[in-house]
């Protein structure tokens, strides 16, 4: 049966402290990198479709980063693999509101996070016979609480330990604790997966070690996916007699991960701010008439631009606006394509950071 937190075992080994600070550290760093962004929130439309993403691979919800980016500002219709991203999307980012503004994280959130992503409000499941099962050989893995009031137990006990210090660990180690906790009250018909890694995110906001939602955890977790459910799965095995060592390997799964992908995160938004910059000095020194920080940024919020875009954020005409874009597109910093009878503009050099 599952155990109720917190955990008997002392997870925090001298080897797992030391990815603790290892982890903090590039996690600081990172937050540090964003802190001194000029707009930091335009990196948050910029970069959260790509952890939606990855985060809905992992369930098997493919799509390209073309496909995304087109259907996100409508210039393609949405299938159901892009309007599940968007929705993801749409969670994490009401989310990162509610936490914010709360200063807690909440059965209640955690309820509202899953309902926007499952467009439903049938909340923590009712009726009994949700199993796990293993991907591959259908095999059940783990049963988690049927009883519809043995899983809001289970989730007030999570709730408490989310918002309560109830052991003295790092707060990265509790986020690999919380998050096999949550995976294993699958307290949702379904969704689970995708809220707990919402939720991790949100974790981290909580404890102020980031600002704002761009970690790309996921990322790591879609690398190493068969290790996540095998970890996952020798977790759920109370009977071991291992269940320390178990714990240990678990956490630095997760430590590694939070390490690497903030890694991967201080570079890929370096990147992107010195795009940015090359962007500016090219367009002030060629069209210095057309420069603004609004119309700069408005070209780094999505790697895929449209005409309306420009007239409604510059309040300008359509004829201007087009004008515009022609001369970026001379100067070499966008594509024009054509889907159907749209025109749009691609920032070539930022889709390809993007798309790494
Ligand atoms: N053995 C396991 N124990 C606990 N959680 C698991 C186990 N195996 C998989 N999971 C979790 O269950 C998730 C899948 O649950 P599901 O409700 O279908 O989520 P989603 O709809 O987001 O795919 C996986 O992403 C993983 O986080
Ligand atoms: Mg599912």
């Amino acid at each position: 049966m599952l155990k109720k937190l917190p955990l008997p075992y002392d997870v925090e080994s001298k080897k797992i402290l030391k990815k603790v600070i290892n982890a903090n550290k590039s996690l600081a760093e990172l937050k540090g990198l964003i802190e001194s962004l000029p707009n930091k929130f335009l990196l948050l439309n910029t970069l959260s479709l790509r952890e939606a993403k990855d985060s809905s691979e992992i369930e098997n919800i493919v799509t390209t980063n073309d496909e995304l980016y087109k259907a996100n500002i409508n210039i393609i219709p949405d299938n159901s693999a892009t309007k599940e991203v968007k929705n993801y999307n749409a969670a994490l980012k009401r989310g990162y509101e509610l936490v914010v503004e709360k200063e807690m994280i909440t059965t209640n959130i955690i309820i509202e996070i899953q309902g926007i992503l499952e467009e439903n409000n049938q909340g923590i499941r009712k009726t009994p016979g949700t199993v796990i099962q293993n991907t591959k050989t259908g095999d059940i893995v783990h049963r988690p609480p049927q009883n519809y009031n043995e899983i809001k137990e289970y989730m007030s006990n999570l709730e408490k330990y989310i918002n309560l210090e109830l052991d003295e660990f790092d707060p990265l180690v509790k986020l690999g604790i919380i998050h096999y906790q949550f995976e294993s009250i699958h307290p949702f018909s379904d969704g689970n997966g995708r809220t707990g890694r919402i939720l991790n995110i949100l974790y981290l906001i909580l404890n102020k070690l980031l600002d704002i939602p761009v970690l790309y955890l996921s990322s790591y977790i879609i690398k190493n996916k068969n290790k996540y459910y095998e970890l996952l799965q020798n977790l759920n095995n109370s009977e071991s007699t291992n269940l320390d060592e178990i714990w240990e390997e678990w956490t630095a799964y997760m430590l590694d991960g939070i390490e690497n992908t903030s890694r991967e995160s201080i570079k890929l938004i370096k990147e992107i701010s010195e795009l940015m910059i090359e962007f500016k000095v090219i367009i002030k020194r060629e069209e210095s008439k057309i420069y603004s920080k609004d119309f700069l940024e408005l070209l780094f919020e999505h790697p895929y631009t449209k005409i309306e875009f420009i007239t409604e954020r510059l309040g300008i005409t359509r004829q201007t606006a087009s004008n515009y874009l022609d001369k970026l597109i001379k100067l070499g910093l966008l594509k024009k394509e054509k889907v159907g009878k749209y025109n749009f503009y691609i920032n070539i050099k930022l889709w390809s950071i993007l798309s790494k």
